[in-house]
């Protein structure tokens, strides 16, 4: 009997509300010529490859339809009962393809009253040109939503279908200019020309095409406009908005200025969306709401400041309400309890303040509750856990606390989401009581940045799969027995805690664990890990940096064929990498082995696969630079500095096409750089350091005019940087990128390993020699250049003064001659200089900022004259010889490198706010990151997903 409503309710679903599709016995067989053109509209329309043929909701509805059977009868098609004439098609889910041109036999059947064709995958500009072919005078719904049409919409359309009540054109491809002609559409009573929000391409309303709809509409009930562009669009156009208006949805349009209040008051005003018009102003009304307002959604709007009124309280029939990501302040008013039909409530990123209010304790149909990134303060209301409808909780980022127990948590039945990060007073325990609760739908639970001190083992027999308790005091460890159970676990993050033992990953569908800075000891196998126990299959991400682990890394890693992302980085291991490494997982993008006390040689095992990310530095490796390594063709980053290589340049990476950053400096490579660079080479490489090394003899020319990627003008980098994006479970959205742990002023500061956005050439410390080539100067992105303690002679080039955006230049301790070039003064940017320790003579140029160096630039160069050496100059250009001669400090060896702090401004990138600051301590090169962990991306795609398609 179920089964039988479910059907009949999708079969009215379909038909649009059209009664049925069977004509009675004795009505008129159709019309052979509309057959025919029926008939040619099928052949010229495909079905798609993958079309479900069992299912209501999607099927081939056209496959069936057949000469020899009434076509009055075919699915999809409804004929009137006296004439025969086809007067409706329904073919919408239908799985059609192609393209529906102008010319279609379609739209021959000028007896149609309505055409639905939504949610399909037709393309094609149907309706251009169409003045003659179209026929369509008495069309009322036209449903074309969902497909993927090109061009404009055709103005034709309008201007002929002139008694259309229903018209959706929502999500179907078309874009530019609504055609004006729109408001003769004057006895329409729903139009959705809702678009995509990732699409390249926009909709637009223009001020003039808009302002006559709402005065000529006067019959619209439903105007649903999601993410059409309108800032042209007067609000005022608004108030003429007729008075049977139930939906208006404005989601994210651009709209600007103060929207007016009086459309709150239209009597039958059900819906109202108004949210992402992030200048949008919009005042809640302090009294005569209309009464029968069920949704209110002003999210993310322009700085609306105030309390929320309470007349709000008097919304009896409120099911949904957001206003997220506005100004409101002060505490929530005490007015909800009577809006008991509200099931979602979502007031997240607003000023608000206080303890949660106790009317909320009569919401019991709420399944959403988001009141996260707030000041809300105090204990963690009892209440909260009685109302057991909530599927999503979240209340993170406020100042909540109390102890969440398990028995308080397993009340809520329905809960899939749980988010309660970011209160730093809060933490999470069994009740002590009964431990064996249970939570049948609890899929997320993010519980990062509290108080919790203690794995909650309570979750192990729950269907959990994604946990993040990060950044908590958890001590302890993780035993054999706490980790049994957890069968859907896919993601655990448990970075920043106090753990010392982690005996055995839990669960066997684990594809994510992330244990970096804990206090885990001993060998990775015996005393922390089991490695055989995750599926080998499905394991992608291992991150356990900056931890104590000492011993061996085990060959038994190699074990995990799909690992994507794995970083030992910064413990204490010893012995030699697995030969196995390079090869073991065709996926494999990042291995991260830094800072360790790994010995032995690197293995050559490196296959072609995904690795992208290869850091060994800062270890005791000897031997050559595995000549393998020329398989791994994504190779963006390469770091093995600080150990003992030996050998000569390892020539075979220049041709890696992706190669951004090669860091080899402080180790013992020798030999002069390749003569012979092939054109190709090195057209990526943002980043070179080989300082610290036994290189000798000139360098090539051919190298710089290679550097294509340093030799563009400098432009927004922010797609060099290195996000991993890895598949996780149903929340997959990690981003990582490898960091050590410095916290500064209240902000999460990552040192990333590489500067990958720094366009850099490091060469000091060797034994090059001859002149610096003049092409140096045409890599005009470069940022920093270092030639200093080298043997270089002949003048700085001419060609310096190119190199706009030049941030520091280190030239020190070389031979090099000649005067300082004048027009180097044009370098704008240029924060630090160090010339000293050279046989530079003249004037030392002035203007913009080299007026700012001191005389530390300058030491060691005896025949260097003007300021900021006391040293004057004469007629010539030369030292005065009669001038004083101040004692120049020899061994005022300055810290050379000084804090460089950067504004690369910040932006948000994926949900990660980001800035840079950039400096170095006269060693390595290190790009300061500042992250600050936001969740927020996670559970907007959480309510997306949740969100129904409207149609
Ligand atoms: C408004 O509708 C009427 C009746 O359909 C029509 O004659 C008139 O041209 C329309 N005005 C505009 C500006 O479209
Ligand atoms: C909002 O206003 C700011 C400042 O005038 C402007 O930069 C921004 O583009 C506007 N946003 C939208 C969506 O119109
Ligand atoms: C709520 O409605 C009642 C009766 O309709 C009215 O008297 C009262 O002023 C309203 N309260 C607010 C805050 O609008
Ligand atoms: C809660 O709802 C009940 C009935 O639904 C009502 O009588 C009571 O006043 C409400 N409580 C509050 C605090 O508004
Ligand atoms: C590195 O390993 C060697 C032996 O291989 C050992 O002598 C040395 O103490 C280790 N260094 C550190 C810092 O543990």
């Amino acid at each position: 009997m179920r089964r039988l409503c479910l059907v009949l309710v999708l079969m009215l679903h379909l038909s649009w509300g059209f009664s049925s599709t069977v004509p009675p016995p004795s009505s008129p067989l159709c019309l052979p010529h509309q057959r025919a053109a029926l008939l040619q509209f099928k052949n010229s329309i495909s079905i798609t490859e993958f079309c479900p043929d069992d299912s209501y909701a999607e099927h081939p509805k056209t496959e069936a339809w057949n000469k020899s059977i009434d076509c009055c009868s075919w699915d999809g098609v409804v004929c009137d009962e006296l004439t025969g004439h086809v007067i409706g098609i329904d073919l919408s889910s239908s799985c059609l393809t192609g393209s529906l041109l102008a010319n279609n036999s379609l739209f021959r059947l000028h007896t149609l009253q309505w055409l639905d064709l939504n949610y399909n995958d037709l393309h094609g500009s149907p309706l251009e040109n169409t003045s003659s072919l179209f026929h369509f005078h008495g069309l009322r719904r036209l449903n074309l939503a969902y497909n993927n049409f090109d061009g404009t919409i055709p103005s034709e359309l309008f201007s002929q279908l002139v008694s259309l009540t229903h018209l959706n054109l929502s999500f179907s491809g078309f874009s530019g200019i609504i055609p004006h002609q729109i408001s003769l559409l004057s006895s329409l009573v729903s139009l959705d020309l809702s678009h995509y929000s990732e699409d390249l391409t926009t909709l637009t309303f223009d001020g003039h095409g808009f302002d006559m709809l709402p005065r000529n509409l006067t019959k619209l009930r439903y105007l649903v406009l999601d993410n059409v562009v309108m800032p042209d669009v007067a609000l005022t156009s608004f108030i003429n908005l007729s008075s049977s208006l139930q939906r208006l949805s404005l989601y994210d349009c651009q709209l600007h200025g103060e929207f007016p209040s009086q459309l709150f008051h239209l009597p039958n005003l059900k819906h109202i969306d108004l949210g992402g018009n992030e200048n949008l102003t919009v005042y809640l009304p302090k009294t005569n709401w209309s009464s029968g307002l069920e949704s209110l959604d002003i999210s993310d709007g322009g700085g609306f400041r105030g309390s929320i009124p309470s007349s709000v309280g008097n919304l009896t029939q409120l099911i949904s309400i957001d206003l997220s990501g506005n100004w409101f302040e002060g505490q929530i008013p005490d007015v909800f309890g009577n809006l008991n039909r509200l099931t979602s409530l979502r007031f997240s990123s607003c000023n608000l303040s206080g303890p949660l209010p106790i009317t909320m304790s009569n919401l019991t149909k709420l399944t959403t509750l988001d009141l996260s990134y707030n000041y809300f303060h105090g204990p963690l209301p009892d209440y909260i856990f009685d109302l057991v409808s909530l599927t999503a909780l979240r209340l993170s980022s406020n100042n909540l606390s109390g102890v969440v127990k398990s028995d308080m948590l397993s009340k809520l039945t329905s809960l899939e989401f749980l988010d309660l990060s970011s209160n730093s007073l809060l933490s999470l325990s069994t009740s002590g009581k009964d431990v064996n609760h249970s939570f049948p739908r609890l899929a997320t639970v993010l519980f990062s940045s509290c108080s919790v001190r203690q794995f909650p083992s309570f979750f192990q027999t729950s269907k959990l799969e994604y946990l993040d308790l990060s950044n908590n005091m958890i001590s302890g460890g993780v035993s054999k027995r706490e980790a049994e159970g957890w069968e859907a676990l896919r993601e655990l993050y448990l970075f920043n805690n106090s753990l010392t033992s982690f005996e055995q990953f839990p669960g066997q569908s684990l594809l994510i664990l992330d244990l970096r800075f804990n206090l885990l000891e001993g060998p990775i196998l015996s005393t922390c890990l089991n490695l055989r126990t995750p599926n080998q299959q499905l394991f992608r991400v291992f991150l356990i940096s900056e931890n104590k682990l000492t011993g061996n890394i085990p060959s038994s890693i190699c074990t995990w064929s799909s690992l994507t992302l794995l970083d030992l980085s910064r413990n204490n291991l010893s012995g030699t990498i697995p030969e196995c490494l390079g090869n073991f997982s065709h996926d494999l993008q990042l291995i991260d082995l830094q800072m360790n006390n790994l010995t032995g040689k690197i293995p050559n095992s490196f296959a072609n696969n995904e690795l992208s990310h290869l850091f060994l530095n800062d270890n005791q490796l000897e031997g050559l630079v595995p000549p393998s390594l020329a398989n791994s063709t994504k190779l963006k980053i390469l770091n093995l500095g600080n150990n003992k290589l030996i050998g000569r340049f390892p020539y075979w990476l220049t041709s890696l096409p992706s190669l951004q950053v090669l860091i080899l400096r402080h180790n013992r490579l020798h030999g002069s750089l390749l003569r012979s660079i092939a054109s190709s080479n090195f057209s990526s490489l943002q980043l070179i350091d080989l300082s610290g090394n036994e290189f000798s003899g000139p360098l090539p020319t051919k190298l710089f005019q290679n550097l294509r990627a340093m030799r563009e003008k400098p432009k927004w980098r922010s797609s060099y940087l290195s996000f991993f994006q890895y598949q996780g479970g149903e929340f997959s959205t990690g981003y990582y990128q490898t960091s050590v742990n410095v916290t500064t002023k209240s902000l999460e500061i990552e040192l990333m390993k590489t500067a990958t956005i720094f366009v850099c050439v490091d060469l000091s410390n060797n034994r090059f020699s001859g002149q610096i080539p003049e092409e140096v100067g045409q890599l005009l992105a470069l940022q920093m250049l270092n030639f200093s303690h080298n043997n270089f002679n002949g003048p700085i080039p001419a060609s310096f003064e190119n190199l706009a955006a030049l941030e520091s230049l280190d030239l020190s301790s070389n031979k090099l001659g000649g005067r300082i070039p004048s027009q180097m003064s044009k370098l704008t940017f240029l924060a630090v200089l160090n010339l000293s320790e050279n046989n530079l003579v003249g004037p030392i140029p002035h203007g913009n900022q080299f007026n700012t160096f001191d005389s530390d630039s300058y030491i060691g160069n005896l025949g260097l004259c003007g300021l900021p050496l006391s040293k004057q100059c004469n007629n010539h250009g030369e030292v005065e010889p009669t001038a004083p001669s101040v004692a120049e400090h020899e061994d005022s060896q300055v810290p050379f490198w000084q804090v460089v702090m950067m504004g690369y401004g910040s932006g948000v990138v994926l949900g990660l706010s980001l800035g840079y600051i950039v400096f170095t301590t006269g060693r390595p090169w290190w790009l300061v990151r500042m992250v600050e962990r936001d969740l927020q991306y996670k559970f907007t795609a959480w309510i997306r997903r949740k969100k129904p398609k409207r149609n």
